[in-house]
């Protein structure tokens, strides 16, 4: 975000108002420089009216070459060709009366396009093609999306080869924090508004690391901020996301509202939660039918199979067979899994080699293209013979093909 040199306070407060949320001000050269050094992303630099005239072309000329893709605005109380001359001379993109706020609006606006254009020609040449956004979802509350998002967001990490974050998209109800024992002072909340120019750096200020190294971009800690929480927000956050980390996992309220539907859009694997209860697998199989209409990650759909142990009268083939689709990993139902929510430390930390974490870090290999992607996984579930991935499930198989696509489950 942004960042103001030398202005004073009334100058600095009004100039605030039309930069990005998170935009810093700063009261001295040293510390301008110790911020961008761990800040090499920033877009702008404003110069204000208190540094003298040498020091700021001494400043920006430093600039130009160690942050070419940073913008650097000189404001004074009064512009005059003098300074003007000076200041093109040392790479000062604009020279702006500090009181005219719609010309510091518009030269930011200039700058972050100026910015995000020399950088996506940077990563073009780096070669780098983005990360893989990851969504967890159920139409069902309660069935285990928020522990399998912050267990398998670990496990994606490979013990930090890979940059992982998780976004809680459950906005009005999110416990991905507590989940991980933190208390963020940022959430989603604070990049409202910042959708038309968000970047890296922004995206930064707002996330709150975990011990592991997993990073959260917090749900608000209000419900009702969800209204406020645009789709295009959503779009905008994931596709900035994904320039930076190797995996973006979402997790997602039990519900097809816009800013799930926008999530979707984004999504490159979707992680479908169920369990073996007659009314979640009556919403997942009407879920499923919802993606297929809008055509969400074709071919790259997983089922998780959560508490697949439970003796409920139905098992996990007859869960492939209503569905309509192979159950990728199974779950058992463990007393650890809980303790290890209420103790705010996750199962894949904590017991790294319990069956679970073995289940969730096999799904994980899976999406990083480190396993076959048929072969399933199960964790501490039952005796009963494992389901074939290569074998056609009985909803898909051919006898069934006249059967209606509606979904009919028997009790028996
Ligand atoms: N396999 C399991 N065995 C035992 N407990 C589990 C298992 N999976 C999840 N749980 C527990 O079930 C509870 C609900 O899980 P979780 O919060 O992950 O569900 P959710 O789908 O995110 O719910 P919501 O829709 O309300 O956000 C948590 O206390 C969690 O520890
Ligand atoms: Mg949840």
């Amino acid at each position: 975000m942004p960042i103001i040199l030398g202005a004073d306070p009334q100058t600095a407060a009004s100039v605030l108002t039309v930069l990005p949320p998170g935009s810093q001000v700063v009261d001295s050269a040293d510390r301008l420089l110790n911020w961008l050094s761990s800040h090499p992303d920033e877009y702008a630099v404003l110069i204000g009216p208190g540094v003298p005239v040498p020091e700021a072309i001494a400043l920006a000329e430093r600039l130009r070459t160690a942050m070419p893709t940073t913008t650097v605005v000189l404001l004074r109380h009064e512009v005059d060709t003098t300074v003007l001359t000076q200041a093109m001379h040392a790479g000062v993109r604009e020279v702006l009366p500090s009181n005219d706020l719609a010309q510091v609006s518009g030269a930011m606006e200039r700058a972050h396009a100026l910015s995000m254009a020399l950088r996506g020609s940077q990563s073009a040449g780096s070669g780098r093609s983005g990360g893989k956004v990851i969504t967890i979802f159920s139409p069902k509350g309660g069935v285990g999306k928020t522990t399998m998002s912050v267990n398998l967001g670990i496990a994606l990490m490979r013990g930090g080869a890979n940059k992982v974050c998780v976004v809680d998209l459950d906005l009005a109800f999110g416990d991905i924090a507590i989940t991980l024992q933190l208390f963020p002072s940022h959430s989603i909340e604070h990049a409202i508004g910042g959708e038309h120019a968000m970047d890296q750096a922004f995206i930064q200020e707002l996330m709150t690391p975990h011990e592991s190294g997993l990073m959260v971009l917090a749900a608000p800690s209000a419900p009702d901020a969800r209204e406020r929480v645009s789709g295009v927000l959503v779009a905008r956050l994931l596709q900035t996301l994904k320039e930076h980390y190797d995996f973006v996992v979402l997790d997602t309220a039990p519900a097809f509202d816009e800013q799930t539907l926008t999530a979707l859009d984004e999504t490159d694997e979707c992680i479908i939660v169920a369990t073996l209860d007659v009314p979640t697998l009556k919403n997942v199989k009407v879920a499923l039918e919802t993606l297929d209409v809008l055509g969400v990650a074709e071919g790259r759909r997983h089922l998780l199979l959560n508490r697949a142990d439970d003796q409920v009268g139905i098992g996990a083939d007859k869960v492939e067979g209503i569905l309509g689709m192979n159950v990728s990993v199974q779950v058992a139902t463990s007393l650890d899994i809980a303790k290890a929510t209420n103790a705010g430390r996750p199962l894949m930390l904590s017991s790294p080699s319990h069956p679970s974490s073995k289940a969730i870090r096999s799904l994980a290999d899976r999406l990083m293209g480190l396993a076959p992607s048929g072969a399933p996984e199960s964790a501490g579930v039952g005796s009963r013979s494992p389901i074939s991935a290569a074998a056609p499930s009985p909803a898909a198989s051919s006898s069934d093909k006249d059967a209606p696509r509606r979904f009919r489950l028997s009790r028996r």
